[in-house]
């Protein structure tokens, strides 16, 4: 499976702008993801973002906890520039982003246990020979069960009813999640106080049903 399809860079970028998000200290490309670690080890809580978009999410919940420490992924340059000028505004010390995708994060990610795990509206790839690019499937859940613990909570939203059933599926199969019985559907967004992204006011405008889930660690 590759690691992401689908467009890097936004149009009319100019490669001094690129210069600047790619010497930011708290952008992490291939060639700083190493320094993850050290120059996070003050905190105690980790939260990861996978495909922040625009970053209207992440930029909200770390503004809000400045304790925890918040990583985001996302290949697709946009949402970088806005979390650059966020960060900088807002003097953030506590959120960290990179372009790697999901899968190639995960090679650095070894040692880290997240708290949160949010991924909101992941590309549904809605042709049926497209399917198998979807980012939820069997090895993605797998691969959750090595970054999380016991209190870990993952937060999946999507609009999309045949991604929605793969979504379920692939967590009911696996051995270490299940769906929460107690904060379910729209609970879920503001019960974690999730903002409102690009891709939600999509599915608002044209009156798609938005579905919230939350997965926890199955109790031993
Ligand atoms: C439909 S958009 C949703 C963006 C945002 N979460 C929102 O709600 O507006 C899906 C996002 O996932 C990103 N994405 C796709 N594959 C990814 C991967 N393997 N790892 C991380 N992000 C990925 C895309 O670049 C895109 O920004």
């Amino acid at each position: 499976m590759l690691n992401f399809y689908g467009r890097k860079y936004p149009r009319n970028i100019k490669n001094d702008q690129l210069k600047e998000l790619y010497d930011f200290k708290f952008f992490l490309d291939k060639s700083k993801i190493k320094t993850f670690k050290t120059k996070t080890k003050k905190f105690e809580t980790f939260n990861l973002e996978i495909g922040f978009g625009f970053g209207e999410n992440i930029f909200a919940q770390s503004a809000k906890n400045d304790k925890d420490l918040f990583l985001g992924c996302d290949p697709y340059l946009s949402g970088s520039f806005n979390l650059k000028k966020d960060i900088k505004t807002f003097s953030l010390k506590n959120l960290f982003f990179t372009n790697l995708g999901f899968l190639e994060l995960f090679e650095f990610l070894k040692n880290t246990i997240f708290t949160k795990i949010v991924i909101l509206f992941p590309d549904p790839w809605p042709k049926k020979r497209h399917k198998k690019r979807r980012l939820i499937n069997s090895s993605f859940v797998s691969l959750l069960e090595l970054i999380t613990f016991e209190k870990t909570k993952i937060i999946v939203a999507t609009d999309h009813e045949d991604y929605l059933s793969q979504i379920l599926y692939e967590f009911y199969k696996s051995k270490s999640f299940e769906l929460s019985t107690e904060v379910i559907g729209y609970e879920v967004y503001t019960c974690f106080d999730i903002s409102l992204t690009k891709y939600h006011k999509k599915a608002k405008k044209s009156n798609k049903r938005v579905y919230f889930l939350l997965f926890e660690k199955k109790k031993s």
